[in-house]
């Protein structure tokens, strides 16, 4: 009977070191989780992905398609240089900037699910050697001083909040004499009013948009020269206005196949709130260059 209590006593201490060692491992592991949470929330989900990839083309996840690219980087030789696209997405632009302009690319996003998409469009576009799209925390880049010839972003950088440091990791990752090179959707330096505050509640995304000036101050800052900004909302105004009526028209059918008729009417609502605030001049895209002295 003595030996049988202190046997279970054993067993009694043994359970709760294991159970400790469980509760260790479980703080460990829900810490590391909540690290990787902070980092980044997914947003674009597949009916987004569905809806954006109709309008804009496969491979898209912003529009233009390959004239955006062709006009984010005109008159650049990009022959075998190394291209860093920040927020490549589903990969559409870096396949474009290998096969048509004989770049090398590395392609940074945020999210599992794009990043895994772009992958397996490079794949299939036989492009495994010359892009490499990868899965990256917002924040410090991963890549060396000096790396790079040149730094690509289109309509990505409006979801990053700190643009003071995401400039100076541009100017950090680019080789002297290197290009930075981008489009983005800009503010007005107006006070955001309710069509945009509206056009937010609909896009549902986490947007940090500045203005276009702030942007050319802050590449200055950061050491950037021969900067140019370009406002091009005149010319993404009326395609939208485009984008609006097919919604309504040639696309509607193949809306509410992929998306159901609830989505199809929700997203035909969320562009009409676009046509607004770009008529209003509230929203308004971008494009603009600077160089890294040499
Ligand atoms: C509007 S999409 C544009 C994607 C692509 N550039 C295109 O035009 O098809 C914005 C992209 O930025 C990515 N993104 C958001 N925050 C980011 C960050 N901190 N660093 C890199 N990419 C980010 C999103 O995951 C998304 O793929």
């Amino acid at each position: 009977m003595h030996n049988v209590t202190r046997v279970g006593i054993r067993f009694h201490i043994f359970t709760l070191k294991l159970s400790h060692v469980k509760l260790w491992h479980w703080d460990f592991y829900r810490e590391y989780v909540e690290l990787n949470d902070a980092g980044h929330e997914d947003e674009y989900d597949d009916t987004l992905i569905a809806l954006l990839e109709l309008i804009w083309g496969e491979g898209f996840l912003s529009p233009g398609g390959p004239q955006a690219v062709r006009d984010i980087v005109k008159g650049l030789d990009l022959k075998d240089k190394l291209v860093l696209d920040i927020g490549c997405g589903l990969g559409g632009l870096d396949v474009i900037l290998a096969t048509d302009y004989g770049a090398r690319v590395i392609g940074l996003d945020v999210e599992q699910e794009l990043v895994k998409q772009a992958v397996e469009r490079v794949e299939r576009a036989g492009l495994i050697e010359r892009v490499s799209c990868r899965l990256s925390e917002p924040g410090p880049l991963p890549l060396d001083d000096e790396e790079v010839d040149v730094v690509f972003g289109k309509d990505s950088w409006i979801h990053i909040e700190d643009k003071n440091a995401f400039f100076s990791e541009a100017f950090r990752v680019l080789k002297p004499g290197g290009i930075l090179t981008a489009g983005d959707w800009m503010r007005s330096d107006k006070p955001y009013g309710n069509d945009m505050k509206y056009f937010f509640e609909m896009e549902g995304l986490t947007y940090h948009m500045d203005t276009l000036g702030n942007y050319g101050e802050i590449l200055r800052d950061c050491g950037f020269t021969e900067i140019t900004l370009e406002d091009i909302a005149d010319d993404y105004r009326n395609q939208a206005l485009q984008e609006y009526a097919a919604m309504q028209g040639p696309l509607k059918q193949q809306m509410i196949n992929a998306l159901g008729e609830e989505k199809q009417a929700f997203f035909v609502e969320n562009w009409r709130a676009l046509t607004v605030v770009l008529d209003a001049g509230e929203l308004r895209p971008a494009r603009f260059r600077a160089y890294k002295p040499g």
